[in-house]
């Protein structure tokens, strides 16, 4: 049998639990596809580093071409992160007829509808199943489990340390500077977090999502993006004296022939199942016109779950390879769907707002909500330690975007209204 020659791009956390499976599960997967599947070359950016894998240091290199032109090589797995000189990359090994298993969000997000339309011309096979939410199959769920439905609405948790902070902050009291300092010791946030907290992460999974979910493509400047750097302690203790918990959330929402997608913390209701996924752990929620309500959760990161996903999606390329169908998936984005404006964007919002304590506050306060057209749900008043201001909180029934910013405005010119201290979208 001949076997199946693979270029490993990247020996980090995920490249090395990809020659762990590789190389300890080689007997069920020469038996799934009928050969047996060799990495042949690695490609790293200092062979001498120190590693915690033994691999044959004749396979590392530090030149890229070397692997992306090895004519021996029939797939490229790409675990090396980065976006300008990674696409060059898997463009000149798809030009050389190489298939692509890649991790990268970031690289999809960005030059996804690229890097497929060459795959297609070339007649190779692109899969990125590890580049949302780890190890739990989404990609191929929403591309296959759901072919048959019409989704309208993805909802997940798909950054794992946002939701390792929120979890912390919930359930220890503890403040967000200090659990996200204890993340980043951890390892699970970057050291620059930016991109985890204010919430870019999980925007860019969001488009790969929403595009595969609504069969529409979704660029990432079609995702409002809004992270959990400004959620503070009472936020999180008022939510759940209400019976919510403030998650950082993707939703992706279709009505008809319009989509919207975004990111934020929300304030979710407690008895909802994607409301007790915590710690570093993802979930994402589908809601399908037929079947009704899904969830998926499990592992969002790590070196096993992570290369899990990686080496379904290099048994599906080499079956596709024994089958000669590589490059024949079928077209996803084949709808056309329009952006929702923010008078079609509706939710029940969370107030939180510091107002001056004397007679006719409230009364005012709720004309401002009458003269918007929002409807309130349920108003409490904490007694206040001080008689000069107080805090109120509101949750508003169901209202438009547009409406609520038009309230936030008014509030704006109201001087009884010292602060509007937080605003959430509310689910559940
Ligand atoms: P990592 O630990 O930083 O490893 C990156 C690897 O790529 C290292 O082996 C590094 O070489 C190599 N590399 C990076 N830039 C290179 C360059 N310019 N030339 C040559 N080699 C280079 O990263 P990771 O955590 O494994 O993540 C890899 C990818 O998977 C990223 O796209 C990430 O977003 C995605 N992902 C990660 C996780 C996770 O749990 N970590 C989960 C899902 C998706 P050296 O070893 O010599 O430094
Ligand atoms: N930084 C990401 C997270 C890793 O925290 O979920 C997986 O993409």
């Amino acid at each position: 049998m001949k076997p199946i020659k693979v270029g490993l791009l990247g020996l980090g956390t995920v490249g090395t639990g990809v020659v762990r499976i590789v190389e300890g599960h080689q007997e069920d997967l020469t038996n799934q596809v009928g050969s047996p599947i060799v990495i042949a070359q690695i490609l790293v950016k200092d062979r001498a580093k120190a590693r915690n894998i033994q691999v044959d240091a004749s396979k590392l290199t530090e030149d890229p071409w070397e692997v992306v032109r090895n004519p021996d090589i029939d797939v490229i797995i790409e675990v090396m992160g980065g976006i300008g000189q990674t696409k060059e990359y898997i463009l000149e090994a798809l030009e050389r007829g190489k298939h692509i298993v890649t991790a990268n969000k970031d690289l999809m997000a960005l030059h996804g509808q690229e890097i497929l339309a060459k795959a297609r011309d070339k007649g190779c096979d692109v899969y990125y199943e590890a580049s949302v939410a780890g190890g739990i199959p989404i990609i191929r769920t929403l591309i296959e489990g759901f072919s048959s439905d019409r989704i309208t609405k993805i909802m997940g948790i798909v950054n794992g340390t946002t939701n390792y902070i929120l979890t912390k902050m919930s359930q220890e009291g503890a403040a967000y500077a200090d659990v996200l300092k204890e993340a980043q010791d951890l390892g699970y946030a970057e050291g620059d977090p930016t991109s985890d907290v204010e919430g870019l992460d999980a925007a860019r999974k969001m488009t790969i999502l929403s595009t595969l979910g609504f069969r529409s493509h979704v660029s990432l400047e079609d995702v409002s993006a809004k992270g959990i750097s400004s959620v503070t302690q009472e936020d999180i203790q008022y939510a759940k004296r209400l019976g919510y918990e403030v998650k950082l959330l993707g939703i992706a929402e279709r009505q008809d022939d319009f989509i919207s997608v975004s990111v934020q913390p929300t304030m979710i209701k407690q008895s909802h199942p994607i409301a007790s996924v915590n710690g570093v752990f993802n979930a994402v929620y589908v809601h399908g016109e037929a079947v009704g309500e899904t969830m998926f959760y499990g592992a969002g990161a790590g070196e096993l779950p992570t290369a899990t996903s990686i080496v379904a999606d290099l048994v599906a390329v080499v079956k596709n390879m024994k089958l000669g169908v590589n490059g024949r998936q079928a077209q996803l984005s084949y709808n056309v769907m329009k952006l929702k404006t923010d008078e079609q964007i509706a939710s029940k919002f969370f107030l939180l707002l510091h107002v001056e304590d004397r007679a006719g506050v409230l009364a005012q306060i709720a004309q401002v909500f009458s003269d918007c057209d929002v409807s309130i749900e349920s108003v409490m008043q904490p007694s206040a330690p001080n008689k000069m201001s107080t805090e109120i909180i509101i949750i508003t029934h169901e209202a438009s975007k547009a409406s609520m910013n038009k309230v936030l405005g008014a509030f704006e010119g109201l001087a009884a209204v010292r602060k509007i201290k937080s605003v959430y979208r509310v689910e559940g």
